[in-house]
């Protein structure tokens, strides 16, 4: 139902989403880019990739490296598609995070942006995500972070005026997750961006193949 909605609201955004968020998108995603040290010759999934911004940023720096992209909006993705048009290497699909339309153990590196707070269903996001990663990749995730009061008050009025809006988390509780899914945080911090914006990420890598 969530993802319905979602849908049809990131559609009508997409025109105007990176112009509108310009200066989020700059600060969080040069920030993920800089945490998450992904090397030229690491396959890459992003998760709910929006506008195509994340891999824009990472082909500035090694354009031949390989990453798929996915997201429920085809206006978001018409645009990720679009920016990258020129690099073979780079692909799109529209797929929902909940049920990934990929191989088992396909990806070194597996990021989400600014997205986890959407997911109808964040555990089976994140059981998608340890199932299609290599055994010894990582995946990491950075989100707005409840542990933040204007993130806490931003989550009540969401939920109110905003039907998209699912749910914010604390870092225990985005932890909990991922430890209930397998993974092993293996790094993790707390970062504002501004006055208004507290976010986490984390990086994991998978349990199971460790037993
Ligand atoms: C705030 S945008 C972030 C886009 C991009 N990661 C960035 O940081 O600019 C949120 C994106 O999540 C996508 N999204 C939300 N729920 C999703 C789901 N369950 N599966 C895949 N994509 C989803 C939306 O369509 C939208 O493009």
């Amino acid at each position: 139902m969530t993802e319905t909605t979602v849908r049809k609201q990131y559609n009508q955004l997409a025109a105007v989403y990176d112009l509108r968020w310009r200066n989020y998108i700059v600060n969080t995603l040069s920030f993920l880019k800089t945490w998450v040290e992904i090397s030229p010759t690491d396959t890459v999934l992003d998760i709910a990739c929006g506008t195509g911004e994340f891999e824009r940023l990472l082909l500035a720096e090694y354009s031949s490296q390989q990453i798929v992209g996915i997201d429920i909006s085809e206006e978001m993705l018409a645009i990720a598609k679009l920016k990258c048009s020129s690099y073979p290497q780079v692909s799109f699909q529209m797929a929902s995070a909940s049920r990934l339309p990929f191989d088992s153990n396909s990806f070194d590196v597996i990021v989400s942006a600014n997205s986890f707070h959407y997911f109808d269903e964040p555990l089976a996001a994140l059981k998608e995500m340890r199932r299609v990663l290599k055994p010894d990749g990582k995946v990491v995730i950075l989100d707005w972070c409840k542990d933040y009061l204007i993130c806490k008050i931003f989550d009540l009025v969401l939920k109110i005026f905003d039907p998209a809006h699912k749910q914010c988390y604390t870092q225990n509780e985005f932890h909990r997750f991922l430890q209930d899914e397998n993974f092993v945080v293996c790094r993790a911090t707390k970062i504002r961006f501004g006055v208004v914006w507290g976010l986490m990420i984390s990086c994991s890598t998978s349990n199971l193949h460790k037993m």
